[in-house]
């Protein structure tokens, strides 16, 4: 799902590389998917019934966006593993696919560098062993500026990342650390831990994905090249690690510096903690606006700090209740796309 997409991309030339795999359809948005070799294929709409039809063992998710919640919802309901890149989907509707998976029996093997590190950290381990989870990210172009600073920033510039080459939306997210935010709420989706225990901070080289605390003092880190096939290829071939064409990481020109993030010049990360911990519907509101928000700021229409008060205004609006089905969550995420972006 997300067939022309970065992930996708990458996705397909793992699974052409390895034995046992078969792309049985692929998905995308507008793009045409000519030049992909699947029996099954739709540009847009609802890939409900095209999931029906290819019968998949394992369904990547690499829609961006909310636009994902389908492809998530099926998988975790039918009881496939879902290999989730879409992160958005999980935020937007992290109880209703708790339930979903709950009914439908599923796994959710991560695809998201941190959280697939954080998974194989995690390996073997009973939830009362860990003290915390600790997400890393770059800090993107804009780290270390002040707000003054950023008044005046680009899309280009934005979409200018140090260490990973994404799709724009997730660029720009990384830009902001509206990223990191939707990655804090997806771990605690994902892994079960509370938000005070899930801390996030910067490593700008991007070689560090993740680190678990233990209760007797212990941190295990994931450490490697910051390259999406790593985790891609994890997930599509779990629990069999099969073999990728990157070089080992070469240690001895590695340093390894962390710093705490700027929450006063990037606040979409606080804001996310936030609309985490108060529940319900607070983070699909928090998803919806920033979509639209980056849409508008990628478009020229809203400067880059006011992605984070068009955010801060729909959270402001929303009343938060938790979504009985999935026609309640489309109607929050409707309602939060609706509101004013300048
Ligand atoms: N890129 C990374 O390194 C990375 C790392 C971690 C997590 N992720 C997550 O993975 C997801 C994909 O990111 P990306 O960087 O690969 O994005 P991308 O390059 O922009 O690709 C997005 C894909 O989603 C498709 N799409 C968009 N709207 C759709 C819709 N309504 N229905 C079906 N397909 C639709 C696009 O199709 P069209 O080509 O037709 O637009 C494209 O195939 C995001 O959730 C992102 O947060 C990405």
């Amino acid at each position: 799902m997300g067939a022309t997409g970065s992930i996708g991309r990458q996705a397909i030339e793992i699974v052409e590389a390895h034995p046992n795999l078969v792309l049985c359809a692929a998905v995308s948005g507008s793009t045409p998917l000519d030049d992909v070799d699947a029996p099954l294929k739709q540009v847009g709409g609802d890939p409900t019934e095209l999931l029906e039809q290819a019968e998949p063992d394992v369904v990547l998710n690499a829609i961006v966006g909310f636009a994902g919640i389908h492809a998530t919802l099926w998988a975790l309901e039918h009881g496939v593993d879902l290999a989730l890149a879409n992160k958005e989907s999980l935020v937007a509707a992290g109880e209703l696919a708790l339930a979903a998976q709950e009914r439908g029996g599923g796994r959710i093997l991560p695809v998201d560098s941190e959280h697939s590190a954080l998974f194989q950290c995690l390996r073997d381990t009973s939830p009362n062993q860990v003290a915390g989870l600790v997400l890393t990210g770059s800090g993107g172009p804009f780290r270390g500026r002040t707000r003054d600073e950023l008044a005046d920033v680009t899309p280009e510039q934005a979409l200018a990342h140090p260490t990973w080459r994404m799709g724009p939306k997730i660029t720009v997210d990384s830009a902001t650390l509206a990223n990191k935010g939707l990655e804090l709420i997806e771990a605690h989706f994902l892994f079960d831990v509370a938000y005070e225990r899930i801390e996030v901070v910067l490593q700008p080289t991007s070689i560090v994905h993740a680190l678990v605390r233990f209760r007797d003092g212990a941190a295990l880190a994931h450490l490697g090249y910051p390259d999406m096939r790593v985790p891609i290829s994890y997930a599509l071939t779990y629990p069999e690690r099969a073999a990728t064409p990157l070089e080992p990481l070469d240690l001895t020109p590695l340093t390894l510096e962390f710093q705490a993030p700027d929450l006063e010049t990037f606040p979409l990360l606080a804001f996310a903690r936030e609309a985490g911990e108060r529940g319900g519907t607070y983070p699909c509101v928090f998803n919806a606006a920033n979509e639209v928000a980056v849409a508008a700021f990628l478009d020229g229409r809203l400067p880059f700090l006011g992605i984070a008060e068009v955010v801060a205004d729909a959270l402001a609006a929303a009343e938060g209740a938790p979504a009985r089905d999935l026609d309640d969550l489309l109607e929050v995420d409707r309602a939060a796309r609706a509101l004013p972006v300048a």
